[in-house]
């Protein structure tokens, strides 16, 4: 079992376009698929689920469907927050929030205080979140850090610069899930999914379910993960280790 998961939640556009509906309505489908997954990890007893919802990217879209976007984040989060709470999850954003409207960051901050004494699923929600801007933000606090003498060049290592990313408290996600048939990580976790194994699905991302999710979850468990070691090592056969 995996024990951090993350999903980019891809195809909602698709979905619609099939169905000859307006792209906003694959994204109201899209947050059905959101909530079933969210509570399947739930009840799976997954320790953290990291979803890319919107990414640095994603502005770049028409101004109407960000504009929806924005209302749809905003209302589903007053809706999901008790359901969520009484699940005993725990849930965080990461990105950028500073361009996000007063009245939607406010929200943030309250499901966020809200729910942080839940002992439950560690759920992330990646909003104007982008990899690249993960690691210059890393890369800016540890200039002021060395700037001010808290730390020296000789303290930079892997684990400092970690500690410095979003998601540092958690374990780095061991299963990644692309939906919607395109193969690629579209600037989601660069640093967290050095050692991640990739998953992807064609499915449409209003289209993916439980029984789905434990499809990717039976693929990871016949992966065999070697961080660099050989087969022989990792499986323990002492002859040829
Ligand atoms: C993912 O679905 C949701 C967001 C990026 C907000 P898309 O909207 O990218 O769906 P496609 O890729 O156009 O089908
Ligand atoms: C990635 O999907 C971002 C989210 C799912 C939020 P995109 O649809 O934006 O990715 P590209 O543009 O196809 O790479
Ligand atoms: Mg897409």
């Amino acid at each position: 079992m995996p024990r951090h998961i993350a999903i980019v939640m891809d195809g909602n556009g698709r979905w619609a376009r099939k169905r000859f509906l307006p792209r906003f309505a694959g994204h109201k489908s899209g947050l059905n698929a959101t909530r079933d997954i969210v509570q399947a990890c739930s009840d799976l007893g997954i320790e953290a689920l990291t979803l890319f919802a919107f990414s640095s990217e994603n502005w770049k879209r028409p101004k109407l469907e960000v504009r929806l976007l924005m209302d749809l984040f905003a209302s589903s989060l007053q809706k999901e927050m008790s359901r969520l709470h009484e699940n005993n999850v725990r849930i965080r954003f990461i990105g950028d929030l500073s361009a996000f409207s007063g009245k939607l960051q406010e929200l943030i901050a309250e499901s966020e205080r809200q729910t942080a004494g839940n002992t439950g699923l560690e759920l992330s929600i990646a909003v104007n979140y982008g990899g690249r801007w993960d690691i210059v933000n890393a890369v800016q606090q540890i200039s002021s850090a060395l700037v001010d003498g808290t730390i020296s060049k000789e303290q930079i290592d892997t684990d400092l610069v970690s500690s410095y990313m979003s998601l540092s408290d958690l374990p780095d996600p061991d299963l990644f899930i692309r939906t919607g048939g395109e193969q690629r990580i579209s600037n989601f976790l660069l640093w967290q999914l050095a050692y991640t194994e990739l998953y992807f699905s064609d499915t449409l991302w209003p289209d993916f379910d439980k029984a789905e999710l434990q499809q990717a979850l039976e693929a990871f468990s016949k992966r065999q993960r070697r961080y660099g070691k050989t087969g022989d090592q990792v499986e323990g056969n002492e002859l040829n280790a």
